[in-house]
């Protein structure tokens, strides 16, 4: 039998649920397609952290009173609902402060002792800044596949960096700049093939895609909860059993310990040995709250919803004379990064932003992929379920008004 079609989803019934979007922003209707920066709040996540601080807030795993049982039983539960959302065992999702901090627990505690001068982590050539440096950081040689012009990934080029002292592979699931979505199963079977793990960096993911972290067979994936609806400043790292075993912890404190002697301590099972000190408990709350939301849409529908949609922002950006969209691969999810003859990305930020329409601009922490593409920045437009036609007409109209100001 084939799979039903995704249903439509009611946009105004989705936006009815973001209070920040019924604002004005510079006294314009806000079109707001900054998302791959952070996305915005449904009232159910807010009303998650709110309902946790003022009925069950008590620190975690320590005491014996009832809202010490409260704050354990919601912190443990946004485990259980955010490994049930990657289909991942729930000890093995860690928490973390985000994309960020859980690859640098995987540069600190997996690679660097593991890693001798001249050891390679293999990247591709579009990876964020915070797929490159935690490697360095850690004393590996950090080797990059090129992209070809439309921002794929050259896959033969890639399997040809492979050496004996290749220790890892690191790859973003979907690019934050170009929005190119990397074949992760392939990259996984190469990888294997060749006694190589692989960490997927799941930031631009994770909210877009369906992700089943057992069925792609990676080794570890980081997120983020403020890219997926959730709070800032918490996110997770989902690793094999086996590796999370091997590791040894990153920073010590309170909880990640079993023993503490003067003469030497010793570390709790996992995930708890990867998280010292009192936890971001309504952090955990917020992002359960906020995947329990986007799992009740569906992230196949949401995915469908924006696919269609970045085919018509596609179709009205290349009808913006001297536009150039940079990043066109075949298989690509919602974001718009672009040029325009004249206009520095920076003066494309400013004059948008006085039309209501929020995009970043920059090299959006890939500065090899500028350098790739011979450009300094990038004016960027990315989506989310809330984003509709009238967004993208409104950011056409926009750039309508930078080109007559700058042709
Ligand atoms: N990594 C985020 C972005 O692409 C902040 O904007």
């Amino acid at each position: 039998m084939n799979a039903a079609a995704p249903q439509p989803l009611d946009l105004d019934a989705i936006r009815a649920q973001f209070p920040i979007l019924t604002q004005k922003a510079r006294g314009k209707r806000l079109a707001y397609l900054d998302n791959a920066a952070t996305t915005q709040k449904p009232e159910a996540m807010l009303q998650a952290i709110d309902h946790y601080y003022r009925t069950s807030n008590a620190n975690v795993h320590r005491a014996v009173h009832e809202l010490a049982e409260r704050a354990t039983l919601a912190y443990e539960g946004a485990r259980d609902r955010i490994a049930a959302f990657l289909n991942a065992p729930r000890e093995q999702i860690v928490f973390t402060r985000g994309t960020t901090e859980s690859i640098n627990l995987v540069a600190r505690s997996y690679l660097q002792p593991r890693v001798q001068p001249g050891d390679e982590v293999l990247l591709t050539g579009m990876e964020h800044h915070s797929d490159i440096v935690p490697w360095q950081l850690a004393g590996a040689k950090t080797v990059a596949a090129p992209v070809d012009d439309r921002g794929a990934l050259i896959f033969e080029e890639w399997l040809r960096l492979f050496s004996p002292r290749t220790r890892l592979v690191a790859v973003a699931q979907i690019s934050n700049t170009l929005g190119t979505i990397n074949p992760i199963a392939d990259i996984v079977r190469e990888a294997h093939a060749r006694g190589v793990p692989v960490l997927v960096d799941g930031a631009q993911g994770i909210a877009h895609l369906p992700t089943d972290v057992r069925a792609l067979d990676v080794d570890f994936y980081a997120f983020s909860a403020h890219k997926l609806y959730g709070p800032t400043g918490f996110g997770a790292l989902y690793a094999k059993r086996e590796h999370l075993e091997a590791m040894d912890p990153w920073q010590g404190g309170g909880d990640m310990i079993r023993t503490v002697a003067f003469s030497g301590s010793t570390w709790n099972e996992v995930p708890y040995k990867f998280e010292a000190g009192t936890p971001d408990m309504a952090g955990a709350v917020g992002c359960a709250a906020a995947i329990e939301w986007l799992d009740a849409l569906g992230v196949e529908r949401v995915a469908a919803h924006e696919h269609a949609l970045l085919e018509y922002g596609t179709q009205r950006l290349q009808e913006v004379p001297g536009l150039r969209l940079i990043g066109t691969a075949p298989h690509k999810a919602g974001i718009l990064s672009f040029v325009m003859d004249g206009a520095h990305p920076q003066d494309i930020g400013t004059i948008l932003d006085l039309e209501g329409v929020a995009i970043r601009t920059g090299h959006h922490c890939t500065m090899p992929l500028m350098e790739r593409f011979g450009v300094p920045a990038t004016a960027r437009a990315s989506l989310a379920v809330y984003n509709g036609a009238d967004d993208i007409d409104q950011l056409y109209a926009a750039l309508m008004k930078v080109h007559k100001l700058f042709s």
